[in-house]
């Protein structure tokens, strides 16, 4: 199995998912590949955002050796699932792909029906607590995609 986490710039919200995804399956013992883009080019080469990386590492997460790409067209058929933080991001990647490509789309908050949200606020251009607030909302999306992925299993 292999999923994608999309945002806008892949340097708050997507790095954040990847690096949260690849903790919570290593602790279920599920073997995944993960990776993170974003819709837009404006952050390609760069690390996460500061505050992303230190919101992880406050919380035992690694994400400092990302670094930010585009998502491309062949993405859609090395990834299984594409997982979008928010529903524009979720337009964007419907806009994209070419007819019968195999990635199944999805809002990562779609597998945490619970959560107060559908979509993962952008933090940019916000302060720390904005990136905590998205880690929480991040790791019941994430909680919930490793369940689901486990029944499926
Ligand atoms: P992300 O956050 O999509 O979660 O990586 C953003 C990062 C950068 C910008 C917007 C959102 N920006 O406008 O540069």
């Amino acid at each position: 199995m292999r999923v994608l986490m999309v945002c806008l710039g892949n340097i708050c919200r997507s790095p954040l998912a990847q690096g949260a995804l690849e903790a919570a399956a290593s602790a279920a013992g599920l073997e995944l590949t993960v990776d993170s883009a974003g819709t837009s080019n404006w952050h390609v080469g760069s690390p996460p955002d500061a505050r992303a990386v230190a919101a992880a590492k406050a919380r035992g997460i690694e994400i400092a050796g990302q670094r930010a790409r585009q998502i491309e067209p062949a993405d859609f058929t090395r990834f299984d699932l594409v997982c979008a933080m928010d529903s524009d991001n979720l337009s964007a990647l419907r806009a994209l792909p070419p007819p019968g490509a195999p990635a199944r789309f999805a809002l990562l908050l779609d597998f945490a029906p619970q959560a107060v949200l559908r979509g993962i606020p952008d933090p940019y251009d916000d302060g720390p607590e904005a990136f905590e607030a998205v880690l929480d909302l991040i790791e019941q999306g994430v909680a919930g995609l490793v369940a689901a992925l486990l029944a499926e299993r």
